[in-house]
């Protein structure tokens, strides 16, 4: 694909939870260094009456510029846990999630279901920005059969009233009954024309896009009628697409080699040792030779890894194999 120069806008990763950790993190920033990364979610109780917050509120700083996603509904223990997030940890911003469809979210009342009070949300936003760091939502086009374009624009408008300017939108909605979370993230219809359209009715907000996003064609596509894009699941399982995306958008020259981005991590994991064990890092390696020569040969090395060794351990091992492999042009590979 030839780049183009395109001078504006946010490439960003979707918060996931139980996969965005830190590791996987730390893993895209050598794959991406222009993507902006989300933390998975994190609730106002875990930061503020958890056992270990540390164990969710840690970061590298190679990571930044991270932002720190939050689930919760009371303002007063949003503004607390929005201090302790700028002061302890130093993140470069907060996010709310208003898009998440679990039950266990619903019964906390936030997540997806807080799109039905917009003044609340509103309320949790002003209290996230009294910290003085920049504050987004991410949401959802409505809830259940919603097919109203009114009702998501009255959201935004009732929202934007606030401190918040910027929107991350799920382009679907959330069906609350009916459907788990991940038939949450499939059967309700995309329609990211909606959002496109809010760019257009509220010119002045920062309006982002994710759900569904496959290549960098639809990327580039969409670049730009949006402020920015994010993409979830295809950047976690094919993590080199978005350094396709960099360079389709004219921000990076050259491909990264995956054995060069592995030979990144080696820091990484030494400064760990022990504390790291190899299936916490390698769970996120599977897609890295995502529809490149030799992608199932690298899954069965993976798979190799064995659960009492290091990653340090495990990775030196690994990048061993791929040079012999190398040689013996068994894999045609960086
Ligand atoms: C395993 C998994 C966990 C997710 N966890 C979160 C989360 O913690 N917070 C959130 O706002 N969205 C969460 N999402 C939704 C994604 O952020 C994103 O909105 C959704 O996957 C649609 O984007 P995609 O089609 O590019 O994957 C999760 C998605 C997946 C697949």
């Amino acid at each position: 694909m030839t780049a183009v120069q395109l001078p504006f806008g946010t490439l960003s990763v979707a918060p996931m939870m139980d996969w965005t950790d830190r590791h996987c993190r730390f893993f895209l920033r050598q794959v991406c260094p222009s993507c902006v990364l989300f933390t998975e979610m994190v609730t106002t109780p875990a930061i503020l009456r958890g056992k270990d917050p540390a164990r969710y509120l840690d970061f590298d700083r190679q990571e930044s510029p991270l932002i720190l996603q939050l689930g919760g509904d009371d303002p007063e223990a949003m503004a607390r846990a929005a201090r302790i997030a700028r002061d302890d940890y130093g993140y470069a911003g907060l996010n709310l999630n208003v898009g998440c469809p679990s039950a266990r979210v619903q019964k906390g009342r936030f997540g997806a279901c807080l799109m039905r009070d917009p003044l609340l949300v509103r309320e949790l936003l002003d209290a996230m920005a009294s910290s003085g760091l920049p504050v987004s939502v991410k949401h959802r086009l409505g809830l259940d059969r919603e097919e109203e374009y009114e009702g998501l624009a009255d959201f935004v408008r009732s929202i934007g009233q606030g401190h918040c300017k910027h929107f991350i939108v799920h382009a679907r909605n959330a069906w609350l009954k009916g459907l788990n979370p991940a038939e949450n993230r499939e059967i309700p219809p995309l329609r990211w024309n909606w959002v496109q359209r809010l760019k257009q009715d509220f010119p002045d907000f920062r309006i982002e896009l994710n759900g569904g996003l496959r290549d960098a064609e639809q990327v580039l596509a969409l670049w730009p009628s949006v402020d920015g894009v994010m993409l979830g699941r295809a950047a976690y399982h094919s993590p080199l697409l978005l350094a396709q995306i960099e360079q389709a958008l004219g921000r990076r020259q050259d491909l990264p080699h995956p054995r060069a981005i592995l030979k990144g991590l080696l820091p990484y994991v030494d400064a760990w040792g022990e504390r790291l064990p190899a299936p916490r890092l390698l769970r996120h390696l599977h897609g890295l030779y995502a529809g490149l020569p030799g992608a199932k040969a690298w899954r069965r090395l993976l798979g190799s890894a064995r659960p009492s060794e290091s990653a340090a351990v495990a990775l030196r091992r690994m990048l061993l194999a791929l040079q012999s492999w190398q040689q013996d042009a068994v894999l045609e590979l960086g």
